[in-house]
């Protein structure tokens, strides 16, 4: 084998990246790159950040060498200085999404080989047996699951943030023409709701629209009530909340658009089939728009992104990111008519607008 390609084996082989992955949730449980982002431009030296991180000095210079092997850090005249990567994991919800790795996700990878084996590489994965069962010995399904283990619900909810954070998103201008598609021709005398963002988590994607357009209708967030519930401050925000089960009809009648984030894609079809089916009642023929934000996997050139989504999707909840046709075929079977798909470059994520036939 040759150099380069060694090189690249010793990651396949997990060989770095596995000390690397538990090295970070080492760094999160001592606020590692928060003390290296406070010493800013001094750094800091050893013995100072062994006694902050409550480290024993040779453990901690071991573990940082392959950091700065890694590009994590960097080392200078015998102080330790942080990254803008190590700046940036040193925020909240990089942290908790570190833990989301670590604990849930990493568990539920490790036991794909046997539970393949198992069944004879015809696994047969659904919502209640799949590999995140088998790894944190439970029957729920994995939002209830999360519901019950309240830690991982807060770091599931940051890693999706995290997951999205520093790309554009699917109101970013270049991406859906929201200007011509959804504020043109709002008519706030048919409902004065603009936007209705289904499934969306605490709300990140109304408030990031709310940033970027000075808009003539309400926004409502719906979500699960423990999710809403575990929102503060509501009063602050710039949109409503309430909650709302996805799986029942939709109660705001004919708002202009209805955005769906990655929520089909955390069903298998028939589930899917039925969202869309409670939705479809309260969308007004001509005039509202639902919004399926969501990977559209290219057989010739996936991203990595989606590819690593879809095997999140596997690990978790036994269901599958989609390609164009798949689609296709689920807005069809819903009754709703294919209107046109968005992308934008880098982004893993398209947007797919569909309406009633
Ligand atoms: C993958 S997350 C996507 C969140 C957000 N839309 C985003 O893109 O970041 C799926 C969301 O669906 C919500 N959810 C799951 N089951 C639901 C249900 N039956 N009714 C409403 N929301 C539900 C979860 O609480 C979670 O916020």
């Amino acid at each position: 084998m040759c150099g380069e390609i060694a090189l690249r084996a010793c990651f396949v082989t997990d060989e770095f990246q596995s000390a690397l992955s538990a090295h970070c949730k080492y760094a999160v449980q001592v606020k590692l790159f928060q003390h290296l982002r406070d010493a800013g431009d001094d750094g800091v030296g050893s013995e100072e950040l062994a006694e902050k991180t409550g480290t024993d000095v040779l453990l901690l210079e071991r573990i940082m060498r392959h950091l700065i092997a890694m590009k994590m850090i960097t080392f200078f005249k015998g102080r330790f200085f942080g990254t803008a990567l190590s700046h940036g994991l040193a925020a909240d919800n990089y942290q908790q999404s570190i833990d989301f790795c670590y604990d849930v996700a990493r568990p539920a990878f490790n036991v794909f080989p046997e539970h393949f084996k198992k069944a004879g590489y015809r696994p047969r994965i659904t919502f209640t047996n799949g590999p995140l069962q088998a790894a944190h010995g439970t029957d729920l399904p994995f939002f209830d699951w999360l519901v019950a283990t309240p830690p991982h619900l807060e770091e599931f909810d940051a890693f999706m943030s995290a997951y999205r954070a520093g790309k554009a998103d699917w109101c970013s201008p270049g991406f859906y023409p929201v200007e011509e598609q959804l504020i043109q021709g709002f008519d706030p005398s048919i409902n004065e709701v603009l936007l209705v963002d289904v499934g969306g988590g605490r709300g990140h994607d109304t408030l990031s629209f709310s940033a970027q357009y000075a808009h003539p209708g309400k926004l409502v967030l719906q979500d699960r009530e423990a999710v809403i519930t575990s929102i503060q401050d509501k009063e602050a925000l710039p949109f409503g909340c309430e909650a709302h089960d996805f799986f029942t009809p939709q109660p705001i009648q004919a708002a202009r658009a209805y955005l769906l984030h990655s929520i089909l894609h955390d069903w298998d079809d028939e589930a899917g089939i039925r969202i869309l089916e409670n939705l479809k009642p309260a969308l007004k023929a001509g005039y509202s728009r639902v919004l399926l934000n969501e990977i559209v996997l290219s057989e010739e050139n996936p991203m990595i992104a989606a590819t690593s989504m879809d095997m999140m999707m596997m690990a978790h909840m036994g269901v599958r990111e989609r390609t164009e046709v798949e689609w296709k075929a689920i807005i069809a079977k819903a009754g709703l008519r294919f209107v046109r798909i968005y992308d934008y470059p880098g982004v893993a994520e398209s947007v797919i607008e569909a309406e009633l036939l």
